[in-house]
């Protein structure tokens, strides 16, 4: 994409995990790094577009031109998301948001005994879905799927259940994608469909605005 080709464009994005409090000490998180999100927030700026990226605790620095917005809880990313929704032309769910959180968050530490302790877990909300069927529902709604098989078939389910217009698709397990500094992606539109060979996720993040731009173009055009 071209230096101002998402001028006068603003899009949300969320990255990194999240994390939900057991105790005032723990947490139930993953093991996601966050640099896809950050990499794509960064091309998105370098494209021209107005960034606000909305992250869980990660150990990275922002990109330059983009406003960072830190939240720990799914819960908190949703509020902070929703708050920055209206006039946005994207949002892109990089996040791997944490599908449960714990029924009951201990006021103290919990002690060690040697019963089985049993924890309870509610499920969170998709925010992704969340802002795909809200009234201001960005022109582009974007998510990411990871995949332990049946890639192509899994991610366009998404697709359709989320209502998205695109959703980048990578294979996990065996050392992929989470925490490593390259990723590999299959890209999927209702109609279309773009594969992105195994590249640093800087270089993947340009593409993948390539992809944004084209999409938007389509829109404009259809
Ligand atoms: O359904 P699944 O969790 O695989 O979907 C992944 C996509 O949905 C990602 O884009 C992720 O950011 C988003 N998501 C979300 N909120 C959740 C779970 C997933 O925004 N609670």
């Amino acid at each position: 994409a071209s230096r101002d080709s998402l001028a006068g464009r603003r899009f949300v994005l969320t990255a990194g995990p999240t994390q939900e409090p057991l105790d005032p000490v723990r947490f139930l998180g993953n093991r996601s790094s966050g640099r896809m999100g950050f990499a794509l927030a960064g091309a998105l700026a370098r494209a021209g577009a107005d960034v606000d990226l909305v992250a869980g605790p990660v150990q990275l620095t922002t990109p330059p031109g983009v406003k960072r917005t830190d939240v720990q809880t799914a819960e908190e990313m949703l509020a902070a998301v929703l708050a920055r929704l209206e006039g946005a032309t994207g949002f892109i769910g990089v996040a791997a948001v944490a599908d449960y959180r714990p029924v009951d968050v201990a006021t103290h530490k919990i002690k060690k005994s040697d019963a089985v302790l049993e924890l309870r877990l509610q499920p969170n909300p998709d925010i992704l879905a969340r802002v795909a069927s809200d009234p201001r529902r960005p022109e582009l709604v974007m998510g990411f799927a990871a995949e332990t098989r049946d890639l192509e078939t899994a991610a366009r389910g998404k697709l359709a259940a989320k209502d998205l217009d695109l959703i980048a698709a990578n294979r996990v397990g065996e050392g992929l994608a989470f925490d490593q500094p390259d990723n590999a992606l299959e890209v999927f539109s209702a109609d279309q469909c773009w594969t992105l060979p195994r590249q640093s996720k800087q270089l993947l993040a340009e593409r993948l605005v390539d992809i944004i731009v084209e999409t938007l173009d389509r829109h404009s055009t259809d």
